[in-house]
């Protein structure tokens, strides 16, 4: 079968591209000797995961089904790299006596009582990391911030409570908005330093604090150093997308994911194509409008993936995708009905969510195979 014969719109997945990708950030990785605990948000599913990492090699999760999903699969070393709440704790202990190494994460002092005594009431031993801001991005303490050492506190003695301080961890995701390699390295550095001097600050203090875990794609890539560190997490890394490229972390040609899709119909006087591509097929992900080059909802190419003379998809609708020419509307050409297009996404995760499975190519139209994803919490 090749794509020519798919129903669209359909998740295509480029796994030589995927594969060049990974093993990319592995050779850059290599030289530090720090181990990857890939993101699997991005990929949700073991066949791709499984190129990264075999059944057993650590990973990160961002929800608990997520978890699920990938102990059923062999990965039983998972970071659930999303701040725990106490509603969780019944999920995580089905996880745990599920066999699930599960490490959690938290930025709290009253999340930290709260994993405190539950751990303690059913004399379960759970490790934790905690939470550093090392960018202002989202959540986390700051360095500095006294509170880092009242969490560690209220996490209690672990041969009492159970609850075990392993460390720290921090996302650097202010390097989306980086503009230069020298921003996204100097990012990375910020990120590295501070998740270290957090970690010295709970050993002065008297705790172990042996985990040291940072990243984001554009930090892994660009770091310089990694000293203190001892993991680093990544996850669009994989496939890649147009915001990574628009940062400078990737080419066009190294983004693996794409959506296929079909011209519907055109609008002449506007120089419009419209495809069945809308925004259910790509997510309402914008992520490239705040970036010097705006690729509206996605960057056009043809069915082998080469990308179409300026060809972007200007607006969505929930079934319908609307392409143009990027500058000149008279410049689009007008496809014939029933070609068929493949959409680069502004970003991987989002879009690979709004799809059940990736259709896999090794470079040409050839189908390889279907692998499935999961979504939902
Ligand atoms: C906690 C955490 N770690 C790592 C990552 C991976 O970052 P990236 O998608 O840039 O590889 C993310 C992404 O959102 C994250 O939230």
């Amino acid at each position: 079968m090749t794509l020519h014969e798919l129903e669209t719109p359909v998740l295509v997945l480029d796994r030589i591209k995927m594969e060049r990708n990974i093993a990319r950030l592995c050779g850059r990785l290599a030289p530090f000797g720090v181990t990857l605990r890939p993101h699997v948000k991005t990929n949700k599913s073991a066949e791709v995961t499984s190129r990264i990492g075999a059944p057993g090699t650590p990973v990160t999760v961002s929800t608990l089904k997520e978890a699920g999903y990938f102990l059923d699969h062999g990965w039983n070393d998972i970071l659930y790299a999303v701040g725990i709440v106490p509603s969780k704790l019944p999920h995580v202990e089905d996880l745990m006596r599920r066999g699930a190494r599960l490490t959690l994460l938290l930025d709290n002092v009253e999340a930290a009582r709260a994993l405190a005594v539950w751990c303690r009431e059913r004399a379960l031993s759970v490790p934790v990391l905690i939470e550093i801001d090392t960018d202002g991005h989202r959540s986390g303490v700051k360095p500095e911030d006294p509170s880092l050492l009242d969490i560690a506190a209220a996490l209690g003695d672990e041969e009492i409570t159970g609850a075990r301080l392993a460390g720290v961890l921090t996302h650097a995701g202010d390097s989306y908005n980086c503009r230069s390699a020298e921003a996204i390295e100097a990012l990375a550095e910020q990120e590295r330093a501070g998740a270290v001097r957090a970690a010295e600050r709970l050993r002065a203090a008297g705790h172990r604090a042996p985990v040291v875990s940072v990243g984001s794609t554009p930090t892994a890539h660009f770091a310089r150093s990694l000293a203190g560190v001892t993991e680093v997490r990544a996850g669009v890394f994989v496939f890649f997308d147009l915001v990574m490229r628009g940062i400078g972390v990737c080419d066009t040609d190294d983004i693996a994911l794409s959506v296929l899709c079909t011209v519907i119909g055109h609008q002449r006087e506007k120089g419009w194509l419209i495809t069945d591509a809308g925004w259910m097929a790509m997510s309402r992900d914008r992520g490239t409008a705040k970036q010097p080059v705006d690729q509206g909802y996605g960057l056009v190419c043809d069915i082998d993936g080469k990308p179409l003379s300026d060809l972007v998809m200007i607006d969505a609708n929930q079934e319908h995708g609307i392409v143009r020419h990027r500058a000149d509307p008279a410049a689009t050409p007008m496809l014939p009905i029933g070609t068929l297009l493949r959409v680069l996404p502004n970003h991987a995760c989002a879009t690979a969510a709004q799809h059940g499975a990736y259709a896999v190519v090794a470079g040409g139209t050839a189908l390889e195979a279907q692998w499935t994803r999961f979504g939902g919490w």
